[in-house]
């Protein structure tokens, strides 16, 4: 196991992989992965497969969903197929959840993971960039959420979104991909309300992840945490209905310094970069 260096805490946490896990809770069930083609949503999608659900995975990259599906099937998937496309077109999303309807005639989860292309800079005045990076990072998942919540509530399904540290504070050279990530926390807060209000039994899981090993960055001074298990963390929140996950457990006690000293959360955050590696462009 992999814990990252620099907070001697994690060591001493009890690690969530010692809590029992309850593959049979996801047997048979209907789930979509976004963004499943590589990083932790390909992981996602072979736990999943283990577990024995139904698949519909999805990205850009047909070649490697294909490779995937395959996979999927070796690990005991009870069926597993894609529909490649971009969340950058406004018309996909609905075209993903009308093939999980006519394939299943429901849905059970629905994880919403894939994210566009951003730099690792300071920003650049680029505002363009970040209209598109809201179309993907973020109104895709409201559009899925909406074409899907019809099957969800009749299955009393769970929604799961994948965010970051950056979407709950501030992160530097991430300014566009960190306001994407707290538009989810607005707006899937603020949806959880409503269908408790309204009654509707369809959970929401906002995942709160650290940094994982999957784009390993030259600028970040910390060892990045296990995306295999990140990814069986996610599929363990969402199953449970859990509200949040925190990924890696130091996520939760940094999280925790956020209100009562946000100056030193901050400084403790820019202490992660090696600010010597950023280009300014
Ligand atoms: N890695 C970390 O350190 C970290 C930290 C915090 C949060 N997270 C979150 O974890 C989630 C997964 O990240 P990851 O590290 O696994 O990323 P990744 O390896 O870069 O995977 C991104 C996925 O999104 C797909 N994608 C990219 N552009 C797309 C588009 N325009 N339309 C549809 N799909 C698109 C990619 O496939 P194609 O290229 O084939 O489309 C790929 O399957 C993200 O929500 C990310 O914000 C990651
Ligand atoms: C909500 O749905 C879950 C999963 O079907 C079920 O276990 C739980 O008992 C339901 N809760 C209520 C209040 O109906």
């Amino acid at each position: 196991r992999q814990t990252p260096v620099g907070c001697p805490c994690v060591g001493s946490l009890p690690a969530l992989s010692s809590v029992p896990s309850s593959p049979e809770m996801l047997r048979g069930k209907r789930v979509i992965v976004t963004g499943a083609s590589s990083g932790i949503g390909e992981q996602m999608a072979y736990h999943l497969a283990r577990m024995e659900a139904h698949l519909l995975l999805t990205a850009r990259t047909e070649a490697k969903l294909q490779k995937v599906v395959k996979r999927c099937l070796e690990l005991g998937a009870a069926s597993a197929r894609y529909v490649s496309g971009s969340m950058e077109d406004t018309t996909f999303p609905a075209v993903v959840v009308r093939e999980a309807e006519n394939t299943w005639g429901g849905l059970d989860m629905l994880i919403l993971n894939h994210i566009g292309y951003s730099y690792v800079n300071y920003f650049n005045g680029d505002v363009e960039h970040i209209r598109k990076l809201l179309e993907t990072n973020f109104l895709s998942y409201v559009a899925m959420t909406a074409s899907a919540l019809p099957m969800l509530k009749e299955s009393e399904g769970s929604i799961v979104v994948v965010s970051s540290l950056a979407g709950k504070t501030g992160s530097p050279f991430a300014a566009s991909y960190s306001a994407t990530k707290f538009a989810l926390d607005g707006f899937f807060s603020s949806l959880r309300h409503e269908l408790i209000i309204d009654n509707v039994n369809v959970s929401i899981t906002l995942c709160i992840l650290g940094y994982i090993n999957t784009a390993m960055s030259h600028v970040i001074r910390r060892t990045p945490a296990p995306k295999e298990e990140c990814a069986l963390e996610i599929i363990r929140s969402g199953a449970l209905r859990q509200r949040e996950l925190h990924y890696p457990p130091m996520v939760g006690s940094l999280l925790l310094f956020q209100y009562i000293a946000p100056d030193l959360l901050d400084s403790f955050i820019r202490s992660y970069y090696e600010v010597e590696n950023i280009r300014r462009t």
